[in-house]
């Protein structure tokens, strides 16, 4: 049995039984599947303490060969992907594999045309449109390292990301459209490359037909540069840990860090995952709602579907665009079968009511799935009854930018489900419950922090430029183990159910940012002295963002001061990492050695103003009198 694909709950625990006792034999199953130009010689080579992961280390593959190539003969015709664009009124895009192919050899083209070669960064600022899963491939195409910065970011996050991963080359539009706004994204590159100097080409893709300025010698208009080539351009051969991307998240310290991943591994590992926790069939029109600039897009709207020779719809809009009701719109209008999204999108969209839902028969749909934050149990019934209609199996998948894929879920319809529950690890993951001094608990009904204890295909291979992070972050806190930063509990039966981070990172709407980040953001603002930033439940996004601001002088306009703050945060990361809430205080709660205890503003953020615990060991303890009595 290769078991590569799971079709009952005996195929998945005979699956994951061979996966623990023979798992270079399973996986090596796994990439049996694929086009390879050489075989491997090693399936995994492995020390946790380096870190030093190898996967299928000799082999010589091209992943978008996997993508496109490898389907032409058999689904040449079939759809890739299937646009629908922000405007309901704008036509939707059907890609064919075949069309599919020939754009993105001719991108390819054009970045090599242009200088781009192998090993290259290529930092990608684009809204979701065709031209950006064309612009990923032609990137993998050519063996270069695509950076996608999610098309939400300031221009200081673009600049901070080209100049860590020193790309030379940008791919860009002129402008975007998301829901009734529209986004200047040429100027807001413009803007970034001033500290850029190390950008040698900017290739600018007509999309909205807006002005722009083009700077002689740097910037080519994409249609232009496609007249001068071919159709034509071979994969270029890459090594199985050759780096395939790099993607920026965030982590506890104030600057985002690369985390990067290669070749063989996530190939084999996206499709499997894909084809196994959605139950996907050679019909089905997949949805995923993420944007491509986080790692949900990258693995499960690009790679993951077109590694399975799947339809992956890719949607421009926003959920409330031109109503409440187009995601539903959208399912209807194109029989979504499989649907996948974040659980921030269904509590807003279920805050919204009913009467969106209602016109909309979404009899289509067959599996849907949630990623990116814990689901509560009200959202988790409501997605179930409403849209999933009571016959569709929910996947609560929990994995991170650095997993590459799903660790944790059940199997669509083939595991059992359970509400709040992401529940059984995949095949090839192995998860532990660890104590904070670092012992594996073995126990059932348990709560701890959650580990992995060997790897699989997809885990993360370093942090750009600067391995010795990676090693700190994730693999020394407990020696032998990759450590998520997130605490877990294991129900009576073995099922995990993900309690949400343990580190100083909030998951606000499934975006992630570290509190030193936005604090050093809102640093920024000439007359901060200090902040101190803490998460606390908020209904629709997960997580809310609570700033404590100690200004220069008393604030005698905090209106005006708020929306400067705002301003500021906009600037230097985006609006996506704006705070909630901003109370100014005169000092925070420190220890005599200066650390300061975000337990308390924790609990003041949440109103638990009566469980503060010990205070006795501050400097000032009658600062918290001052924060509670301020609370907003
Ligand atoms: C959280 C997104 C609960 C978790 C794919 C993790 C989840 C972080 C789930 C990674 C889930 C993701 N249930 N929590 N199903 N999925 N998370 O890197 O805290 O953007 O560590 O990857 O999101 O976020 P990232």
């Amino acid at each position: 049995m290769s078991y590569s694909r799971l079709r009952s709950n005996a195929d998945y625990t005979n699956a994951y039984a061979q996966s623990v006792a023979e798992p270079e034999a399973f996986w090596a199953a796994q990439a049996e599947r694929f086009t390879w130009r050489r075989k491997w010689d090693h399936v995994l080579q492995w020390d946790f303490n380096a870190p030093q992961v190898e996967w299928f280390k000799g082999g010589r593959l091209n992943i978008t060969e996997n993508c496109l190539d490898r389907h032409l003969a058999s689904r040449g015709d079939k759809t890739a992907i299937l646009w629908e664009p922000n405007d309901p009124g704008e036509e939707a895009q059907r890609i064919s594999y075949r069309e599919l192919h020939a754009r993105v050899c001719r991108f390819a083209n054009v970045l090599e045309h242009n200088g781009a070669k192998k090993g290259d960064r290529v930092c990608i600022y684009m809204p979701m449109i065709p031209d950006l899963a064309v612009a990923v491939l032609a990137c993998a195409r050519i063996g270069a390292i695509h950076s996608v910065v999610f098309a939400g970011f300031s221009a200081q996050s673009i600049a901070d990301r080209i100049q860590d991963a020193d790309a030379a080359f940008v791919i860009t539009t002129d402008g975007m459209a998301r829901g009734a706004k529209k986004v200047a994204v040429k100027a807001i590159v413009d803007e970034a490359l001033r500290t850029c100097p190390g950008v040698k080409r900017v290739m600018v893709v007509r999309h909205t037909g807006e002005e722009v300025d083009m700077q002689a010698g740097r910037d080519v208009w994409l249609h232009d540069e496609l007249k001068q080539v071919d159709a034509d351009r071979p994969a270029e051969e890459m090594a199985s840990e050759d780096p395939l991307f790099i993607l920026y998240t965030s982590g506890s310290t104030g600057k985002p860090k690369g985390v990067v991943h290669t070749c063989g591994g996530y190939m084999v590992y996206t499709d499997y995952t894909f084809r196994n926790v959605f139950q996907y069939e050679e019909q089905d029109v997949f949805w995923c709602t993420a944007d491509v600039g986080w790692v949900t897009g990258h693995s499960y709207i690009i790679y993951g579907p077109l590694l399975a020779g799947a339809t992956s719809l890719m949607f421009e809009g926003i959920p409330t665009y031109p109503d409440a009701g187009r995601f539903w719109q959208v399912i209807d209008k194109h029989g979504v079968n499989i649907f996948y999204t974040a659980p921030t999108a269904i509590r807003s969209l279920m805050a919204q009511g009913l009467d969106f839902v209602r016109p909309c028969s979404l009899s289509s749909l067959k599996v849907i799935g949630s990623v990116g934050e814990p689901i509560n149990e009200e959202a988790w019934h409501w997605y179930k009854e409403h849209i999933g209609k009571d016959r569709c199996p929910i996947v609560d998948t929990w994995w991170q930018t650095e997993t590459g894929g799903i660790l944790i879920s059940s199997l669509a319809g083939i595991t059992d489900e359970k509400p709040s529950y992401a529940a059984w690890p995949m095949p090839g993951v192995q998860p532990v419950l660890l104590t904070p001094e670092g012992k594996e608990i073995m126990e059932n009904e348990v709560e701890g922090l959650l580990a992995i204890k060997f790897p699989w295909p997809s885990i993360i291979r370093t942090t750009w430029g600067d391995h010795e992070r990676c090693r700190q972050t994730y693999f020394s806190s407990y020696k032998g183990y990759y450590f998520t930063g997130d605490g877990a509990r294991r129900d009576a039966e073995g099922r995990y159910r993900i309690i949400g981070r343990v580190d100083d990172v909030i998951n606000v709407s499934g975006h992630r940012f570290g509190t030193a980040e936005i604090e050093n953001a809102i640093n920024e603002s000439e007359w901060v002295v200090e902040s101190a930033v803490v998460g606390y439940p908020h209904d629709i996004k997960g997580q809310g963002i609570y700033a404590y601001v100690i200004a220069e002088k008393p604030v005698t306009d905090p209106d005006q001061a708020r929306s400067e703050i705002l301003a500021t945060v906009t600037k230097m990361i985006g609006p996506i990492a704006k705070p909630d809430k901003i109370q100014f205080v005169s000092g925070l709660p420190k220890t005599r050695s200066g650390k300061i205890m975000r337990r308390i503003l924790r609990k003041v953020a949440e109103n638990e103003l009566n469980s503060l615990g010990d205070t006795t060991t501050l400097l000032d303890p009658a600062v918290v009198d001052e924060i509670k009595a301020g609370r907003v």
